[in-house]
């Protein structure tokens, strides 16, 4: 099967020279190099070469599309999401407009134990049948790889079955898509007095069954005050490695709870959330090659402080932005409307945000050598945008869709 896509506006997010990319920081962050007016051809799912129009070749296609106004983007990698639940909240929604907040609603068995009762009655299929259509939407509107956590199981079946349905939707929605294990989401209300013998569960009885039956890919932690500590953290991180999980954590969302700094010792591919970040935790990304992930879509929600992304590039740091997809802190996984929330709260240009949601997304699933950028050889997931004046005009024109149509391979 050969596509061949004409009269590309802007050809973004290209990558020509020999070598590979794996992830764009500080003042690199600010370049998307472009083609404008350039033409692409897709050889059996992959990207087969790419130019500008005057040098289009002769070729033939089983199909042709005219991209004339349009542009043409690789798909977003969204390395962060929950999308795996069973019910949405939007009680404790209406609960946090009249004042109190997540980590009250937390403590009164609200938040995550809420979503562990629901998804525990809810069977398989249905878990399934409702993920998939969440997943279905978010590749409508251009993701093309995708990481998706277990954690409103908290008990060795319930876990097992949320990552049994990641196992599914990995099969069968034609995307990249990554598990994590992410038992130690906070604590079941029986386990509220022996935090410890949930710790001993996880890692004694979840671990050997998640990791052997290959449900995983990442081990993950809320590294948070009232949730788990920097001592549980390191455990759980180290029984991780042992099995070949490499962590992904939840740091600093709500508070400076050391979670970058056991991230990074411990050698996660990413720490993600980062509401909190001063001088100790740049310093101490800047010794290692732990991504820094942003998700403001939960600041958004929750009516938190954003994220200091100026701070983290102006270091010279790479960030990456992510959905955080969840039923309590961030119930969307549109990235155009994430984009558009980077480029006004967080001051990040918008080569700056595509940078973070593409090539940086992809390192922090670790798929840098196959998504994020146009490149020869790639996977050839591909967004086509409705008409538009710039790059700009993505996450300028928010709250509606730039998808004109995804490809994907
Ligand atoms: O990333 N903060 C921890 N976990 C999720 C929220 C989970 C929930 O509220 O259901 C997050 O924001
Ligand atoms: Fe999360």
């Amino acid at each position: 099967m050969r596509l061949l896509i004409t009269n590309i506006k802007q050809l973004c997010q290209v990558e020509i020279a020999d070598g590979n990319k794996t992830r764009v920081s500080g003042r690199d962050m600010a370049v998307l190099p472009s083609i404008d007016n350039a033409w692409l051809i897709v050889e059996s799912g992959r990207i087969h070469s790419f130019g500008e129009m005057r040098s289009l070749p002769e070729t033939n296609a089983d199909e042709v599309i005219n991209a004339d106004g349009c542009l043409v983007l690789p798909t977003w990698c969204d390395s962060h999401t929950h999308l795996v639940f069973a019910a949405p909240r939007d009680g404790e929604f209406v609960d946090r407009i009249k004042g109190r907040s997540y980590e009250e609603i937390a403590r009164n068995g609200g938040g995550i134990l809420n979503s562990a009762r629901r998804l525990n009655k809810m069977s398989e299929q249905e878990l399934y049948d409702q993920s998939l259509e969440r997943l279905h939407n978010v590749m409508a509107q251009g993701t093309g790889a995708i990481e998706i956590k277990s954690g409103y199981g908290l008990c060795l079946e319930g876990e097992l079955k949320m990552l049994r349905v990641i196992r599914r939707l990995k099969e069968t929605s034609g995307i990249p898509v990554k598990a994590s294990f992410l038992a130690a989401h906070a604590y079941p209300i029986e386990y509220k007095e022996n935090k410890e013998a949930y710790i001993k569960l996880i890692i004694d009885e979840m671990l050997p069954v998640v990791a052997g039956e290959g449900l995983a890919d990442y081990m993950d932690v809320f590294c948070e005050e009232g949730f788990f500590g920097v001592p549980a953290t390191e455990r759980l991180l180290e029984a991780g490695w042992k099995y070949g999980l490499k962590p992904k954590i939840h740091a600093n969302q709500l508070h400076y709870s050391g979670g970058v700094q056991v991230g990074v010792k411990h050698n996660a591919i990413s720490v993600d959330h980062l509401e909190c970040v001063s001088e100790a935790e740049i310093a101490a990304l800047k010794t290692g090659n732990t991504m820094p992930t942003l998700l403001p879509g939960a600041a958004f929600f929750l009516g938190m402080h954003y994220q200091p992304a100026r701070k983290i590039i102006d270091a010279g740091l790479p960030v990456c932005l992510a959905s955080d997809y969840n039923p309590g802190s961030c119930p969307s996984g549109n990235i155009p409307l994430l984009l558009s929330i980077a480029c006004t709260q967080l001051k990040m240009t918008p080569e700056e945000a595509i940078n973070a949601v593409t090539i940086n997304g992809a390192a922090a699933l670790e798929l840098e050598m196959e998504m994020g950028t146009i490149k020869v050889g790639k996977k050839a997931n591909l967004i086509i945008t409705k008409k538009a004046p710039s790059l700009a005009y993505i996450p300028y024109d928010y709250g509606n869709s730039p998808i004109l149509r995804v490809i994907f391979s």
